[in-house]
């Protein structure tokens, strides 16, 4: 593992990725600020290192991805405007891990719910169990989605299907969130730590400045109109034609070999 003292998440370090997973099985993983805080270090320290060039997260056990935020702890809230700043903090850090300039997998190995959901909507690819279930049951404690639920799921899945399941609290099983267009990949339980550690080395192999420009266009596209989108395309295809990874890519195919991208 990378040597820092976390106590409720692990991060380990893989050939050009790196692994990180909620650690509180006892309580289905539910994020307590502590765990937050925590996250919010190991993006420095994922940021920081530049030969990771792919991060996935997950859950510890075999029952739960993120059952959600830790509601012990979000009873103790006492006023409006400390619900609103708790709500903000997770809404920026997950916000963080959707702009991070590499592409982050969700391996969602059970519960997602709430604030576990939210957390997995703000990855690039989510990669699910076949046993993993999604849902917002904050109605059902008599609150809203806070981390960012409401509008993600609205924007990935359609305004009505996110009203369906915030109003409702219902959970969906992981082949409903594959049609829906949420997840993107469905595979046997067993299967799941290996098909993310492959997808994983798969995109560390990738050019990563280009991998950058695709995932920031992609985000920053789907909030704007057409023609803006089309002329970050553009520009952004500029920036990354100046690219030495280009030349390789380019000669490597023509050379008939793989290429080996550096990230320059
Ligand atoms: C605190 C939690 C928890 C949570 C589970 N636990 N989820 N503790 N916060 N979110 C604890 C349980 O209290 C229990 O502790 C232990 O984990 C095991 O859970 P069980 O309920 O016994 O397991 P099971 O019967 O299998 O049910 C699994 C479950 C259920 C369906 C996932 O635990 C559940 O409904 N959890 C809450 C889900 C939820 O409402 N999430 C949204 C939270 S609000 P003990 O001590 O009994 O062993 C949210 C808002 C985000 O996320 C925005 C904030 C601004």
């Amino acid at each position: 593992g990378i040597g820092l003292d976390f106590t409720q998440i692990t991060l380990e370090m893989e050939d050009g990725w790196a692994l990180l997973t909620i650690n509180r099985p006892k309580v289905l993983n539910a994020l307590n600020q502590e765990t937050l805080q925590e996250l919010e270090r190991a993006l420095d320290e994922v940021e920081r290192r530049k030969e990771i060039r792919a991060l996935v997260i997950t859950g510890a056990g075999e029952k739960a991805f993120v059952a959600g935020a830790d509601i012990t702890e979000l009873r103790r809230i006492e006023t409006a405007g400390e619900a609103e700043r708790q709500a903000t903090l997770g809404q920026t850090l997950f916000t963080r891990l959707e702009e991070l300039p590499i592409p982050v997998v969700m391996a969602v190995n059970g519960y997602a719910l709430g604030g576990g959901f939210e957390l997995a909507l703000s990855g690039d690819i989510l990669l699910a169990s076949d046993q993993a279930q999604f849902g917002l049951p904050e109605i059902n404690l008599g609150v809203l989605p806070g981390y960012g639920g409401t509008q993600r799921l609205a924007r990935l899945a359609g305004k009505n299907t996110a009203k369906y399941f915030a109003l409702t609290g219902d959970r969906m099983d992981a082949e409903t969130a594959y049609h829906l267009g949420i997840v993107q990949r469905v595979v046997p339980a067993a299967n799941l730590k290996e098909e993310a550690k492959s997808l994983a080395a798969k995109l560390a192999r990738k050019a990563p400045i280009a991998i950058r420009y695709i995932k920031q266009v992609i985000n920053q596209g789907s909030e704007t109109d057409l023609k803006t989108g089309l002329r970050l395309e553009a520009s952004s295809f500029g920036v990354v034609f100046d690219s030495q990874d280009r030349v390789e890519g380019m000669d490597a195919f023509l050379e008939k070999r793989k290429p080996s991208f550096r990230g320059e």
